[in-house]
């Protein structure tokens, strides 16, 4: 049962003060899947404290794993001798990120059941990809009731050519490849950097993986694999959240913990809006005075502006001083959002996966919708913005993706309040 929660905005004037960027939800989940490929006990640093991370932990205890949270920002995982290759429907259906578990489970059971993903609201999201990459290893897979049920006696080294470098599925190969016997090539792999921090995970327990940040990468895969301790690198998502609320509400904020390295063609794009960000020991610095200019953006695989950027940045263009293009390359049917953007007075055209954004002196604050993570995000920068009171109402789907949210906007000296019930 979820609470019904609502996050509620209202203007603050300029923000002033640090916040600090944990670890990378994308990367945490698929840290915590991989686990499960080398029995003993785990220690993940640097682990958000969100509700998608608890829900991957409920999907590892089903399994069969012991998870416990520390204090300290860590996760201790324990992955039995013995698993059970099993994901429950209910926590497939509540975070996508669960099809994590099949590439691992292949490689430590060599079967899983895993309920079909549904898709969400932002488009059908397969798996196909995954699938047709795992029969190259030599996996085979009937779907029987809506579930997918993939076996494999032996993994075996195969060359894995992506139509699209798909991050789930070069993480799912990844995680099957370090167990198979001999090599495997990934072509067109996803270079995100959740793909780096993977590949380090899994070299550190054992494996050998070559290229990773690459187009080409290559697994020599190993026997054996041990458990390790490892540190989740930080959240470029949340980062860019922040700093398009410095969009939105202007100010200088320092983000402690945010990496440049990641960031770069947001941090380029926002200059173009007037938002200065510089890189500076142990985070970013970044000010933005008045009122932030027209910009055109487009989503792309890394290193290309993330789509998952997007909702946030329309969030401030709808705002700014002039008319913007953006175009949704990624999940060409992610802009819900833009109706909800549209009761607060924004005047956004839908052309296709193209979007034109006609800047309004001011958005109108309004009781919008939260229809998942990063639209939930844009609906609290956009009321951060906005004349008079912005209610952002089903606030759980922003619980999935931020760590005290409210508590780090305050501290910048913003007006978000929650409200339960
Ligand atoms: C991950 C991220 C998500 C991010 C996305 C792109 C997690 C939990 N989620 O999602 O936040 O927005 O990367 O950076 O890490 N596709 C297929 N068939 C497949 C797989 C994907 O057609 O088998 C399509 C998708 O529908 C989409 C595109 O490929 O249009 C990209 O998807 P993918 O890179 O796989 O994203 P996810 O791993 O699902």
């Amino acid at each position: 049962m979820v609470a019904v929660s609502r996050l509620i905005v209202r203007p603050s004037g300029p923000l002033q003060g640090e916040v600090t960027i944990g670890g990378a939800k994308n990367s945490a989940l698929k840290l915590m899947a991989a686990t499960l490929v080398a029995p003993g006990r785990h220690l993940l640093r640097n682990v958000p404290d969100i509700a998608d991370v608890h829900t991957m932990s409920e999907l590892l205890e089903a399994i069969g794993c012991t998870v416990r949270r520390r204090e300290d920002d860590a996760i201790e995982i324990i992955r039995p001798e013995e698993v059970t290759p099993e994901a429950p429907a209910d926590l497939v259906a509540r975070m996508r990120a669960s099809t994590a578990v099949l590439g691992p489970l292949l490689a430590s059971a060599g079967r899983v059941r895993l309920p079909l993903p549904g898709g969400d609201d932002f488009g059908a999201r397969p798996v196909d990809m995954h699938l047709t990459a795992l029969e190259e290893l030599g996996v085979t897979h009937e779907v029987v009731d809506g579930v997918i049920e993939a076996r494999v006696d032996q993994l075996h080294g195969g060359e894995c050519k992506l139509d699209y470098p798909s991050v789930g599925a070069t993480e799912n190969i990844l995680m099957a490849a370090v167990r198979a016997d001999g090599e495997t090539t990934i072509l067109n792999a996803a270079q995100e950097p959740e793909i780096w921090d993977l590949a380090a995970f899994l070299n550190r327990m054992g494996a050998h993986i070559l290229g990773a940040g690459s187009r080409t990468i290559t697994v020599t895969g190993v026997g054996e694999l041990r458990a390790v301790e490892h540190s989740v690198i930080p959240d470029r998502i949340e980062a860019a959240t922040y700093l398009a609320a410095l969009g939105a509400a202007g100010g200088t904020i320092t983000l402690r913990g945010a990496d440049a390295g990641q960031l770069g063609v947001l941090i380029e794009r926002l200059g173009s809006m007037g938002i200065r960000v510089a890189p500076e020991p142990g985070g970013l610095w970044a000010t933005c005075e008045g009122r932030p200019r027209a910009t055109d953006l487009q989503t792309l695989p890394y290193p290309g502006l993330a789509t998952d950027h997007l909702p946030m940045l329309v969030a401030v263009l709808a705002s700014a001083d002039g008319t913007s293009f953006a175009t949704e390359n990624v999940f060409t049917g992610r802009f819900g959002y833009v109706a909800e953007l549209a009761r607060m007075g924004a005047d956004i055209s839908v052309e296709g996966h193209h979007l034109v954004v006609r800047g309004v002196d001011r958005l109108q604050g309004a009781e919008v919708r939260a229809l998942d993570i990063r639209a939930g995000a844009a609906m609290v920068v956009a009321g951060l913005g906005a004349e008079g009171e912005t209610v952002v109402t089903d606030a759980h789907h922003v619980d999935r993706g931020y760590a005290g949210f409210v508590e780090q906007l305050c501290g910048l000296g913003a007006d978000v309040r929650r409200a339960v019930g």
